[in-house]
């Protein structure tokens, strides 16, 4: 297996943020290379188990073997995390006290040539996690309406000129069908042009479409829901987000679910009912120190929120 590579973001903030014990329960929903997954077992020894989640099958297999020292205490599994509740269950996994979510994709994802992650790299031009489910990100160019092209890059990407965008990936389908991630950055570079900019342009069009292919935001709030759901009284949940698009979901979440009710102000009694089942541990997202930047430039956009199961 090629040397898996990636380095975990926000480590010590994660782990104090955790704070795992010895012989205590802890959810990976996106193990990856299993860097914070190493910090929590190392943590929750000498008999503290771990379940393990990632749609990458690539991924899995690298943390089976930077974990394979923990033996029976990791459970993995080639899943999403949006399906943790049930797999808590079938393998009872209780009682659960704390859950991590490091968002997006890891460096050893980004440069593997042949999943299309980055458009610095010539491939195929598919950009999905698990390669055994969904559609390509070629063939979303090439099968989808040019109205769906452009939500998708106006919601997903923040894109401004995602109508032309669309329109001549239309155009350009019609030609040429699109297959490898030169094809797209073409197209790019013709409505953008490749501008010396701090962010290159095909960066949040890459954003886009791997958000779309992979449901990511449907994703982590089915996900969100799950990891409340599971996690015991005073347990922690951990999510670290990359953009705008997660963080936004993230945290309207925990604030909702850190109130009594929801009711609009004006309201003169509650008729909602609605009962927090979180508090908020950090108000405003921890995000990496200059010694961290320093080592690590992924740790740039990270976001991390933290909240407590009551
Ligand atoms: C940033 S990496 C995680 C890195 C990891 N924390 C480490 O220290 O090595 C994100 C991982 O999440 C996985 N992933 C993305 N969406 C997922 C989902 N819905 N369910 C499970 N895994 C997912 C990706 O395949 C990727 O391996």
């Amino acid at each position: 297996m090629e040397t898996y590579c990636h380095t975990p973001v926000l480590l010590q903030e994660v782990i104090s943020g955790l704070n795992p014990q010895p012989g205590q329960n802890f959810i990976d929903g996106t193990v990856g290379g299993g860097g914070h997954a190493l910090a929590i077992l190392q943590a929750t020894a000498p008999n503290g188990r771990l379940l393990a989640f990632d749609r990458d099958q690539g991924a899995l297999s690298a943390a089976r073997e930077n974990l394979a020292q923990f033996g029976n205490r990791v459970i993995f599994i080639h899943d999403s995390y949006s399906n943790l509740a049930n797999y808590v269950e079938c393998n009872k996994f209780f009682p659960v006290s704390g859950i991590l979510f490091d968002l997006g994709l890891s460096s050893a994802q980004l440069d593997d040539g042949n999943r299309g992650f980055s458009f610095k790299n010539i491939g195929p031009l598919d950009l999905r996690f698990n390669i055994n489910t969904g559609s390509s990100a070629a063939e979303l160019l090439n099968d989808e309406s040019e109205s769906e092209l452009t939500r998708i890059f106006k919601e997903y990407g923040e894109e401004p000129q995602a109508g032309k965008l669309a329109r001549t990936i239309v155009a350009e389908r019609r030609l040429h069908p699109f297959q490898t991630t030169t094809d797209l950055l073409a197209v790019v570079e013709k409505v953008k042009g490749s501008g010396r900019r701090s962010i290159n342009p095909a960066t949040l069009v890459w954003q886009a479409l791997r958000i779309a292919v992979n449901s990511e935001l449907q994703e982590l709030a089915e996900g969100l829901k799950s990891a409340v759901q599971v996690l015991q009284a005073g347990g922690r949940f951990a999510v670290i987000s990359f953009h705008s698009g997660e963080d936004r979901i993230v945290k309207d979440f925990f604030r909702r679910e850190s109130k009594n009710c929801l009711c609009p102000s004006l309201a003169p009694v509650c008729r909602c009912y609605h009962q927090a089942a979180l508090k908020l541990i950090t108000r405003k997202p921890v995000v990496a120190t200059t010694s961290e930047l320093n080592k690590n430039s992924r740790a740039r956009s990270a976001k991390l929120r933290l909240v407590q199961k009551i």
